[in-house]
């Protein structure tokens, strides 16, 4: 924590320099398929909306705190998800509710929500517990060998979550391994920052998939395919685990009493892989960053940890104890939100702040901009977490603060997230401190997730061993 009396400069977490001075059109393609974030102007952080008019489409960016609430929570079916968003992500997707609009979307929601409810949280902990002890040990064996990449570690922690979460299966169970390694097969191929996607391209621009990006959505989609099968056997024959497949496969649409068919729930993995995963192991990166620099937090958050869990069992009730950590995960995800930008279609003419919005417009609502917006937040560049106990903090965290968006399309997994986020951040700084290394800190960059452009380094050192607790499960 900063002593705010020393007049000395604030130690600001890194930022991408933002775009110099105007660009024609097809330099702003080319600065946003590198890097959405440093391809926009300065004045995004300032502004309340920004218009962008071209021949062939116009956007807007909303950072006005009314026209999120609109566009997200007032009216979210009069802004679809756009046919572009679809097309990019159908192979792997499917129809999923990440992509599907209307009744379709709706039916998949009433089915998937139960699953992420409140209390089912209670039932899915000890698996996110047994992941975060896998990842210590692991990381115990590579923090003696110089400093760790943490974001290929978060991203198999993350993995690991979804798949003993979803399928009571560790991440070394042969098809989840392979589904793993595929995955990341296909986000080279075709990164999960599918860029045309959000790129700003007219409709009738063609979007090609690559064999490449074919064949692993193909491989993936087989793999879940079987995980999918096998679980339907064990339902079948009154063998299944209580996790999430079982909830999700067993529960019918309140509506229309139909339960997902085999491919429906294949598009649903398929996004709780990706959606779950990705974003979860950004967040966990860039959080164990910011320990490292601001390192009077990460002693706090340690001390909080070694208290917190009880000696002899770990409660679910431990959870509400991590104060620090769940402020310390909200702020990096102020910072860094995994999901930097997301698009929306208008579906009908609409006026925002005085200015005609045309059928087609695409509205994009920015956590980036608006989580470090210079009129909304104090010292918005600044890391620290006790931000959320002040006025300005709690006002900004009703209006200014969407890392899971809002309103009904709002991120199903956000509570599960949350609790993931404190719970594993809380194991690791319990088991190591992070430092940073020097002339290798991160500068962030973003597709659709925001990582970091070369990884991030840190050094590892065990504090004490992690006492074999069993979780009361
Ligand atoms: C830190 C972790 C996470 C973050 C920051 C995050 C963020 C988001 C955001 C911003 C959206 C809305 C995107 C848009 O409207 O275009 C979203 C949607 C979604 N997320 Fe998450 N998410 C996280 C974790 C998870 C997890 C763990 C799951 C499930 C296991 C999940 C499943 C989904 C699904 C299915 C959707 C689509 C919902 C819909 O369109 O109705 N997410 N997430």
């Amino acid at each position: 924590m900063r002593d705010k009396t020393d007049g000395a400069l604030p130690d600001l977490p890194p930022k991408p320099a933002a775009r110099r001075g105007e660009v024609s059109i097809w330099t702003y393609f080319k600065l946003f398929k590198k890097d959405i974030l440093s391809a926009q102007p300065a004045r995004l952080y300032r502004a309340w909306m920004a218009e962008m008019r071209t021949p062939f489409f116009r956007s807007y960016l909303c950072n006005d705190p009314k026209l999120v609430d609109l566009v997200l929570k007032q009216r979210p079916m009069d802004f679809p998800k756009s046919e572009r968003m679809r097309v990019g992500l159908k192979p792997l997707l499917g129809e999923s509710v990440f992509i599907s609009n209307g009744e379709t979307w709706a039916h998949q929601r009433r089915i998937i929500d139960p699953a992420f409810e409140g209390g089912r949280l209670r039932i899915v902990f000890p698996a996110m517990w047994d992941s975060g002890v896998a990842a210590v040990e692991r990381l115990q064996k590579l923090a003696s060998s110089g400093p760790v990449e943490v974001e290929a570690q978060t991203s198999h922690l993350a993995m690991d979550v979804i798949f003993r979460t979803l399928f009571s299966v560790p991440i070394e169970n042969e098809i989840a391994a392979a589904a793993f390694a595929t995955f990341r097969e296909h986000q080279n191929a075709q990164p999960i920052a599918n860029i045309t996607a959000v790129l700003p391209l007219p409709k009738w621009f063609p979007r090609f998939h690559s064999r490449a990006t074919r064949k692993t959505a193909r491989i993936i989609r087989d793999l879940i395919g079987q995980l999918t099968d096998q679980r339907a056997a064990e339902i079948k024959a009154g063998t299944a685990p209580d996790d999430l497949a079982t909830k999700i496969m067993t529960t019918p649409d309140p509506e229309t009493g139909k339960v997902f068919e085999r491919d429906e729930m294949i598009d649903q993995v398929a996004i709780f892989f990706l959606a779950g995963h990705e974003t979860s192991a950004a967040a966990l990166a860039w959080a164990l960053y910011l320990l490292a620099r601001y390192p009077d937090w990460q002693e706090k958050l340690a001390e909080e940890a070694q208290t917190a869990f009880h000696p002899d069992k770990i409660y679910f009730s431990t959870l509400s104890k991590l104060k620090t950590s769940r402020a310390v995960f909200r702020e990096a995800m102020r910072l860094y939100p995994p999901v930097p930008m997301f698009v929306r279609e208008a579906a009908c003419p609409e006026t925002f702040r005085e200015r005609e919005v045309r059928p087609g417009s695409q509205v994009i609502i920015s956590p980036w901009h608006l989580h470090r917006h210079e009129l909304l937040w104090e010292r918005p560049d600044e890391f620290d977490p006790g931000r959320f106990k002040t006025p300005n903090g709690k006002e900004c965290l009703r209006n200014a603060y969407i890392p899971f968006s809002a309103g009904a399309r709002v991120c199903p997994g956000s509570a599960f997230a949350m609790a993931e986020g404190t719970l594993l951040l809380a194991m690791l700084v319990r088991a190591f401190r992070f430092e940073r290394v020097d002339g290798r800190d991160p500068m962030p960059v973003a597709h659709l997730t925001v990582r970091a452009a070369d990884g991030i380094y840190l050094r590892l050192t065990p504090r004490a061993q992690m006492p074999k607790k069993e979780v009361e499960r």
